[in-house]
């Protein structure tokens, strides 16, 4: 948690950007695996912490923008809870810990809330992403559930985007903390790198490591000899030479501030020609965005610079062939990197990706393309002191997404498809660092440099 002080300037900001009414910002409540005492390791709601930074289920806070006032609605622990949970600090004890007098039991909140709209007021609130959520809206605004989604505010989405988006000095010492803790995943990751070795020993090892510093993963880690499948879910496969390993992963820090990497290393210890020429594609079109990024700079422009240098590399390969400039245009390079260059990060390791992805990565400058591998570019939007963001550029080659656009001859002057038959076996491959945009250009995040060039990147295997 930050200082009581902290949390009170963020309400107070964001009271600044309203025009009236009542803020309701829900909590998240426990997430049962398969019954209701086993659940899923709690995690808060990031908007919640970012506001009422208590970390603990089942609490809602209310903002009352006219009044100026700031409510915490939860319960103390009963006796059998304390029995299975110990002693934890009492709703009013954590509520003054974020400068928070005024508490209530949570069955007062229909009655608040309904007295409020009875008075015809306006209430504020978020995209939930979790039904319990909705299900609390629904019992305490009276909307049925399935229209919940229908009665948002756009107003408070773009207060709380404008606000979150734009990272503070406490907030980059916990990012800097959160990438530190993802290097040492990423160099225990290609520590352990060797044929034999399984992918779920180095998965469950380096999620041991974001656990051990900080608050777990930011996400699921993505630990794959097939990195084509760009969110590869599983661990089952045994290492091999020859193959690459892509390893995406993040860390939370103590008070959950998200990194998020990703290296591809080669099993051997050593890439191939092949594999040598895709990886400096990859870390050139990364090196490249990197160097441009700055202030005033539209993240869309910086993805398709990206995408014209990718084109270069894969053209001097043979892999693609033609006008640069028109096949970008065109959107051929989406074959080989289907995805957006990157995303803001902070709380979330999509930053308030459920907040509604316009908002976050569009403004009414910028755009979202409805073209393929364009279209799903989440941060498009002018770059501004104080973002953080990722770029991680990759190439994949998908058998699947070959064979569609083989069929369909699709971009079929701009790509060489008898010499990309050739790599259906290769795998793709994939980096990334998160970076701050600063006053005069942008920094990497983190205090230590994770190897990424060949000659850094296999020194550092099984090492
Ligand atoms: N780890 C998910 C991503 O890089 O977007
Ligand atoms: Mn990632
Ligand atoms: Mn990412």
């Amino acid at each position: 948690m930050f200082s009581v002080d902290t949390y009170v300037s963020r309400r107070d900001v964001l009271r600044s950007r309203l025009s009236s009414g009542i803020v309701v910002m829900v909590g998240n409540q426990e997430a049962p695996r398969n019954y209701l005492a086993n659940t899923y390791r709690f995690r808060q709601d990031s908007t919640f912490l970012y506001y009422f930074g208590i970390s603990q289920p089942d609490y809602v806070g209310i903002m009352d923008i006219d009044e100026g006032e700031d409510y915490i609605f939860a319960d103390d622990l009963s006796m059998d809870d304390i029995i299975w949970t110990g002693v934890l600090p009492t709703v009013s004890e954590l509520a003054a810990q974020v400068g928070i007098s005024r508490t209530y039991s949570l069955s007062n909140l229909p009655k608040v809330l309904s007295q409020a709209i009875s008075k015809g007021r306006k209430i504020h609130f978020l995209p939930s992403y979790r039904w319990s959520t909705i299900m609390m809206l629904h019992d305490s605004v009276g909307i049925r559930t399935l229209r919940v989604k229908d009665y948002v505010s756009e107003e408070l989405i773009r207060a709380v985007v404008s606000q979150r988006e734009i990272k503070t000095d406490e907030e980059m010492v916990e990012i800097d903390n959160a990438v530190d803790i993802t290097f040492k995943m990423q160099t225990m990751a290609m520590k352990m790198c060797k044929s034999g070795v399984a992918e779920r020993e180095i998965a469950g090892t380096i999620e041991g490591i974001a656990l051990s510093h900080g608050a777990g993963v930011s996400f699921n880690s993505i630990v794959s000899i097939n990195g084509q499948t760009l969110h590869n879910p599983n661990y089952n496969n045994v290492l091999q030479d020859g193959r690459l390993l892509l390893v995406d992963c993040g860390a939370e820090s103590v008070n959950f501030y998200a990194g998020d990497q990703t290296r591809t290393i080669p099993v051997s210890g050593k890439f191939d020609n092949r594999q040598k020429d895709i990886y400096e594609i990859v870390l050139n079109t990364k090196l490249n965005a990197e160097k441009i990024v700055g202030p005033g700079m539209q993240y869309k422009d910086v993805h398709i610079a990206a995408m014209k240098c990718m084109a270069e590399g894969l053209k001097s390969v043979g892999l693609m062939k033609g006008n640069v400039e028109d096949a970008v245009a065109q959107g051929a390079t989406a074959l080989f990197m289907p995805h957006g260059l990157g995303h803001q990060m902070g709380l979330d390791v999509h930053d308030m990706e459920h907040i509604g992805e316009n908002y976050v990565g569009y403004d009414s400058k910028v755009e979202r393309s409805e073209q393929f591998g364009l279209a799903s570019l989440r941060m498009g939007k002018t770059l501004r002191p104080g973002h953080v963001i990722t770029v991680e550029p990759g190439i994949y080659f998908i058998p699947e997404l070959v064979a569609n656009w083989k069929n369909e001859s699709k971009c079929i002057e701009f790509i060489n498809y008898d010499k990309l038959l050739t790599y259906l076996d290769f795998g793709g491959i994939r980096l990334e660092n998160d970076v701050l945009i600063t006053d005069d250009g942008s920094r990497q995040t983190g205090h230590y440099h994770t190897p990424i060039t060949i000659s850094e990147v296999e020194e550092a295997v099984g090492q």
